[in-house]
């Protein structure tokens, strides 16, 4: 089937370098003669045939930007079956011979419904949490990990001056990849991650008293969001240690912001991928980077893959930060 006409949406939470990457779809889409339609809020924009027509125009001056010019949203009625065909007859309704989804995980099943009601669709891994199996990268990692490396930078500056422990909340939902980065890049003490068992209050407390002893002026902390507490934690420590312990908790500012160099170049690499992956007649593909490659898996498949935190980087993470 030729591909004549496509559309593109953004999903689930935001991530720098999705602007970057529906360019890469709609100027890829346009040098091969394909017409495109931007779909805005998600799922949600497509149920209401929310979209535009977009050219090379229409994405001028957009690489550099955070967030989304589609907007994005979370859809609850998507995942219901009733709402996935009236998606589907929405594709029809508009003429679209393919669909690219930017997203996580989430984003993807939905997809996955859209592909076996007969819509071609291609997923992009677009999320700061890195938390897709089939992917060594999504895009929006890169530059979470910078903005919140740049903030702890400041905090370790007064919690030094202070001498006090300072525990940081960074985000990635129920995945660690965001907080072990930002410990390793950072120098932190402790990064505590859903994935990895957490030490004990008491072995906590060890560590910071013997730290002190060896010199150091600060404990930094780095808890990712699927642990929290890092309220609670920061009181407990003060209370047992006498160490003044103050936390913060990182939050949004980690999504916003120019997309770096890498998270530019992923986007408009797999940007490219997707609307390839359309034209060579393929659906319910997702596109991924293995091993320095751009290579794409069965939604399905992806779904279905494992994903762990490496074992070595977090114990290295470890070793690098104490004075032994
Ligand atoms: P992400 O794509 O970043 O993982 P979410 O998990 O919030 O974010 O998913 C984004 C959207 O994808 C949801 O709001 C919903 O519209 C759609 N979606 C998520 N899970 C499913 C599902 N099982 N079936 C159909 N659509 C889904
Ligand atoms: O998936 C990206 C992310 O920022 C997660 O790190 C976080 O758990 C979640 O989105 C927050 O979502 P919301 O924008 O709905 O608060």
């Amino acid at each position: 089937m030729e591909i004549k006409k496509i559309g593109v949406l953004t999903s689930g939470g935001d991530s720098p370098g999705m602007n970057a990457t529906i360019r890469a779809v709609v100027r890829t889409a346009k040098a091969k003669g394909i017409d495109v339609m931007g779909i805005f809020d998600g799922y949600k924009g497509l149920l209401a045939g929310d979209m535009i027509e977009m050219t090379a125009k229409t994405v001028s001056d957009i690489i550099q930007r955070g967030g989304t010019i589609l907007q994005t949203a979370r859809c609850k009625e998507f995942m219901l079956p009733e709402y996935q065909e009236r998606g589907a007859h929405m594709c029809k309704v508009f003429g679209l011979d393919g669909l690219v989804v930017i997203g996580g995980d989430g984003s993807f099943q939905g997809a996955e419904k859209l592909a076996n009601l007969g819509i071609n669709t291609i997923g992009i891994p677009g999320t700061i949490d890195l938390d897709i199996a089939c992917t060594e990268y999504t895009i929006g990692f890169d530059t979470a990990v910078n903005t919140a490396m740049d903030s702890i930078n400041k905090i370790r500056d007064t919690s030094s001056s202070h001498s006090r422990c300072s525990i940081v909340e960074v985000m990635g939902r129920n995945a660690g990849y965001i907080a072990l980065w930002c410990g390793i890049t950072t120098g932190a003490e402790l990064v505590l991650v859903p994935e990895i068992p957490a030490p004990s209050n008491e072995e906590i407390i060890k560590k910071i008293l013997e730290t002190k002893n060896r010199g150091k002026k600060h404990f930094l902390i780095i808890v990712a969001e699927g642990i929290g507490g890092c309220n609670e934690l920061a009181k407990h420590i003060e209370e047992v240690t006498g160490i003044e312990s103050r936390a913060t908790i990182l939050g949004y500012l980690q999504r916003g912001g120019s997309p770096t160099a890498l998270d530019r170049l992923h986007a408009s690499m797999m940007g490219a991928k997707a609307v390839d992956l359309l034209c060579e007649g393929k659906s319910k593909r997702v596109v991924a980077y293995v091993k320095g490659e751009y290579v794409d898996f069965d939604i399905n498949e992806a779904l279905r893959m494992q994903k762990t935190l490496d074992d070595y980087s977090y114990k290295l993470c470890d070793v690098l930060s104490q004075r032994y």
